[in-house]
């Protein structure tokens, strides 16, 4: 079956999905429709989701070459077409013995050798080996944005338990609020600044990057000194005064939103350590070994892609929401923003064609519980579905706080039973039948009803450890690729990122009274006399 073929018969028996409560008249609903590997245990029970629109969906994968697209991956092919290049981010935790290789040559080395330079600037920092004009370093500012900020900032702040280094701070927005607030209070003696950017060309990192300079050359004789270059353009990074010794580069076959596994990743191994962060690429690389040999149907990054699939092309439903009940994990939904948008919010196929559906949903979301208290009012009673993915673990980091996990875990498992159930207008009106009556009891009933049927997606792991972590990070990657593969879309390049950047370029001398307002449509114009003056 071709591609209109497979998504004309998913949408046929999304038609006729039926009510998620009607398949658990089945005993083994969860046994059949969950999957677990090593401590992560994945519930998509709790959809519309039946056999027939399974096994629909891995035909579908099957028949789109999954596998071997999969494998053209992992061999270093070069299936990002657009710029020719290959995606090898797997490479950056593949274990000890592992030979990837590009064009014949074996990558490898060159990884292992920068990982080992990268550990051994991380235990001279956190030994106060290697400090500032003022002392063992206290403080590390990551500058960065997107690929080069977003994992690092959500690693970061997963693993706080696991902090025993310096105190890392992010700045990415070229707004000055960024860098101002997060240098104020800062000992420019006691930091270090690591420029993280994969072309070293991108305009906010530059511009934050020389303001900290300069920041630090008010304060220390020799700022070049506390300088840290993550980036692929290494001679980039020279040029700026980073002297190559403080230079980590990596190959332009890590895509930036793929980038956290290498150099880009050292904030988050200067918190923990190298063994820690060793212990989070060995999550990743046993995903990368699952997603490998594990059939598609107990595939956890298959069926959650899967899952994906299934809402946004079969359901039509238009966005997704990330719920992790996990505070630390607040800045997953903004990393996964990036990784699955990024990726595949595209319009045209690998062959240049047009895409017939709209090919990623919206992903968005904030942790849990406080999302219950804003916006899953809209996701409850609203008219539009969201499916869910929520994220629980079974044990916090606080053995002292017991009772909030229990709480916190009763909450997650509520919403996603509410979601399903719903409450009917005969439960509303029985619920309330003491204090109203007749008209008003059927107005104020209705205000109660929960439509119910509402699908969701539980991720439950044990602990959200190093190694836990790399695994749900490449689980999601893997999903990723595995939708865009279906959609026959490259999930490797960006173009829709450049004009923005080109005509910020251009807007600027505007801005700058430099060049007139001839030739700017009359909206950009009135908004720049009015932002001028
Ligand atoms: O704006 C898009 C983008 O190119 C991302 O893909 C990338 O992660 C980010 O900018 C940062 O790029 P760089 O690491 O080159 O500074």
């Amino acid at each position: 079956m071709n591609f209109s073929a497979h998504l004309t018969a998913l949408r046929a028996l999304a038609q006729d999905a039926p009510q998620i409560q009607a398949l658990f008249q089945q005993n083994d609903r969860f046994a059949q429709f969950s999957a677990d590997f090593d401590g992560i245990l994945l519930d998509y029970s709790k959809t519309q989701l039946e056999a027939g629109a399974r096994a629909q969906l891995l035909a579908w994968m099957a028949d789109t070459g999954l596998a071997a697209a999969r494998d053209a991956m992992f061999a270093g092919d070069r299936i990002n077409q657009t710029e020719s290049r290959a995606v090898l981010h797997v490479a950056l935790r593949a274990g000890a013995d592992a030979v990837i290789t590009v064009d014949g040559k074996d990558v490898m080395p060159e990884v292992r050798a920068t990982r080992a330079r990268m550990a051994a600037l991380a235990r001279d920092v956190r030994s106060g080996a290697f400090g500032g004009a003022g002392g063992a370093f206290t403080d590390v500012v990551n500058i960065g944005i997107g690929g080069s900020d977003l994992g690092p900032v959500m690693a970061v702040a997963a693993l706080a338990p696991y902090h025993d280094g310096p105190r890392v701070h992010f700045v990415s927005n070229v707004d000055g609020a960024h860098l101002a607030d997060t240098l104020r209070g800062l000992d420019a003696g006691r930091t270090l600044v690591v420029v993280a950017s994969k072309t070293f060309t991108t305009i906010e990192t530059m511009t934050n990057a020389i303001s900290a300079r300069d920041w630090m050359a008010g304060q220390v004789s020799d700022p070049a000194s506390q300088f840290v270059a993550l980036s692929s353009a290494t001679t980039k990074a020279a040029d700026f005064g980073i002297p190559p010794a403080r230079v980590f580069g990596f190959e332009d076959w890590v895509g930036g939103r793929y980038s956290v596994w290498g150099p880009i990743g050292l904030s988050l191994m200067l918190a923990i350590g190298p063994e820690a962060f060793d212990d989070f690429l060995a999550g990743a690389a046993s995903m990368d070994a699952h997603f490998r040999e594990a059939p598609l149907a107990d595939n956890l990054p298959v069926l959650l892609a899967m899952t994906g699939l299934w809402h946004h092309q079969g359901m039509g439903h238009a966005t997704r929401a990330v719920i992790p009940y996990d505070q630390r994990l607040a800045r997953l939904p903004a990393y996964l923003q990036q990784l699955e948008m990024e990726s595949n919010g595209k319009g045209v196929t690998m062959d240049g064609a047009p895409v017939s559906a709209a090919v990623a949903p919206i992903v968005w979301g904030e942790p849990g519980t406080n999302g219950q208290h804003a916006f899953f009012q809209l996701i409850h009673q609203g008219a539009q579905v969201v499916p869910v993915e929520f994220l629980i673990a079974a044990q916090g980091h606080e053995p002292h706080l017991t009772q909030h996990h229990r709480l916190l875990v009763a909450n997650c498992l509520a919403q996603s039973q509410a979601l399903m159930q719903g409450r009917s207008l005969d439960a509303a009106r029985a619920m309330i039948a003491g204090r109203f009556a007749g008209a008003e009891l059927e107005r104020q009933a209705r205000h109660r009803v929960f439509p119910g049927n509402r699908p969701s997606v539980t991720i439950a792991y044990d602990r959200l450890t190093p190694r836990r972590l790399g695994q749900i990070v490449a689980m999601y990657e893997h999903r990723t690729f595995v939708e865009g593969v279906v959609m026959g879309i490259n999930s490797f390049d960006q173009w829709g990122v450049e004009l923005g950047k080109e005509l910020a370029t251009a807007l600027g001398p505007v801005m700058d009274g430099a060049q007139g307002l001839d030739g700017q449509d009359a909206s950009t114009a009135g908004l720049v006399t009015f932002l001028r003056r």
